[in-house]
């Protein structure tokens, strides 16, 4: 292999053979071919694109580098649920426990925050003692014994896309579909899945902000799922405002709670549950939409979904108390209220001033090395099209101290914007993409 040639080939135009990317992408994460050989050929491929073989060779050679989470002899449906990433969004932390308190394994592995979006194994951290770092081993048995492990990227799992989607971030070749598709769906075809769920955010607080983007990744993501016995069903959900109200790690492990008990708002409770429909669909427990909505209802009015967080709480370390009485997590000793100064229609909430609001706050990283408040982030009440009166309450800031609140309070003053018109927003959940194709709800 001569890594030149194939990045000139890329850089002029040209398709590389499968056998070629499999041996680089080993060879790359065995430190054999070097970090500035590999991003020349990332920004080739950022200006060229890949094909579906070469993405499925991509994907493949990645998986290979690594170990599997191997569930293979579980008797259950297995079925995770992933999403781009976006603000407020905390339909993990409610679906994992809700999904396999129904009879379905989930094995969720997932991110930490990135960008202005934010992750759910900070989320999870923010309960007192909850450890993510499973091993393999670990998460394994502890989904055969209560059917769900919540994770992060272990060492042993796709390790060449670790280092890959550091050097892309490092050289911005992080937005082009067919590596996002194969980072992404590397991660989960290693998790011995029998079925998966994509929730593919759309609008400005998104990271694909066009339609196409939104509906070629997901084409591509579903064809990978294909070529590896995977069924995949993305729906395309609205991010042109938060979603729910709370934002800030504490703040979203409270209100997914608030969801197992039955409350929460009600647009994360629709969001949630059509994402939850359909990994009960694709899971055969139930046979259509509506039923999978009625077995999450009753498994959310029995206590069982609830009791199911509170035994991956207490398997992972955390203080299961927290489950039933949320003072007991990290909440932040400053509060403000943040109210509306006219009369008049909400406009927008803008969510990436509102997740860069939150990191700016102490809830999320600048580097990698710093460390996350759990407790501080916004309550926002205010949706955009609601009618609102002078003076009242449309969100709550959480900070560390008075200049915290301050800035809380220009953040604020910069997302929130009252008018008089009636605002365009996007559908809560908008399009359906399957193998057979798009339908849009
Ligand atoms: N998340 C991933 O895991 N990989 C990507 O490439 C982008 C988002």
């Amino acid at each position: 292999m001569i890594v030149p040639r194939l990045i000139e080939r890329k850089r002029d135009g040209g398709r590389l053979e499968p056998q070629e990317i499999r041996e680089l992408v080993l060879a790359y994460a065995d430190d054999k071919v070097p970090d500035y050989q590999m991003a020349a050929l990332l920004m080739a491929i950022y200006f060229n694109g890949l094909d579906r073989a070469e993405m499925n060779a991509l994907m493949e050679a990645m998986l290979e580098s690594g170990k599997k989470l191997d569930l293979s002899r579980l008797p259950l449906p297995r079925i995770d649920k992933h999403s781009t990433g976006g603000v407020g969004d905390k339909t993990s932390l409610i679906l994992a426990p809700l999904i396999a308190s129904l009879g379905v394994a989930v094995p969720m592995m997932s991110g930490r925050g990135l960008g202005h979006t934010g992750g759910t194994l900070d989320k999870l951290e923010s309960i007192p003692g909850f450890r993510t770092g499973l091993s393999l081993a670990e998460a394994q048995s502890q989904v055969a014994s209560i059917g769900c492990a919540m994770l992060s990227q272990t060492d042993e799992i796709v390790p060449a896309d670790r280092k890959l989607y550091a050097l892309r971030d490092a050289t911005a070749t992080v937005e082009v579909i067919p590596l996002i598709a194969a980072s992404i769906m590397s991660k989960k075809i290693s998790e011995s899945l029998t079925g998966l769920v994509l929730d593919i955010k759309r609008g400005s607080g998104s990271f694909l902000p066009y339609l196409e983007d939104e509906l070629e990744l997901a084409r591509a993501m579903i064809d990978l799922g294909e070529r590896h016995g995977v069924p995949v069903v993305a729906l395309l959900t609205a991010m042109d405002r938060p979603l729910g109200e709370a934002c800030g790690n504490a703040l979203e492990v409270v209100e997914a709670i608030d969801v197992l008990k039955g409350g929460g708002p009600p647009d994360l409770v629709e969001v949630t549950m059509a994402l939850g429909a359909a990994m009960l669909v694709l899971a055969t427990v139930a046979s259509t939409g509506n039923g999978a909505r009625e077995m999450m209802h009753d498994s959310i009015a029995s206590g069982k979904a609830l009791n199911k967080l509170e035994e991956i709480v207490a398997a992972q370390g955390g203080d299961p108390r927290a489950v039933r009485d949320p003072s007991r997590l990290p909440r932040a000793a400053h509060q403000r209220k943040f109210n509306a100064k006219r009369a008049g229609v909400v406009q927008s909430v803008e969510p990436r001033t509102i997740g860069y609001g939150v990191i700016a706050l102490g809830g999320g990283r600048r580097n990698m090395e710093d460390t996350v408040d759990p407790s501080v982030g916004f309550v926002i009440s205010a949706k955009p099209g609601a009618r609102v009166e002078n003076d009242q309450t449309l969100a709550t800031i959480f900070a560390r101290n008075e200049e915290g609140l301050d800035l809380g309070t220009s953040i604020l003053e910069q997302a929130i914007a009252v008018g008089d018109g009636v605002p365009a927003v996007l559908p809560l959940v908008s399009h359906r993409v399957t193998a057979r194709g798009v339908e849009e709800l």
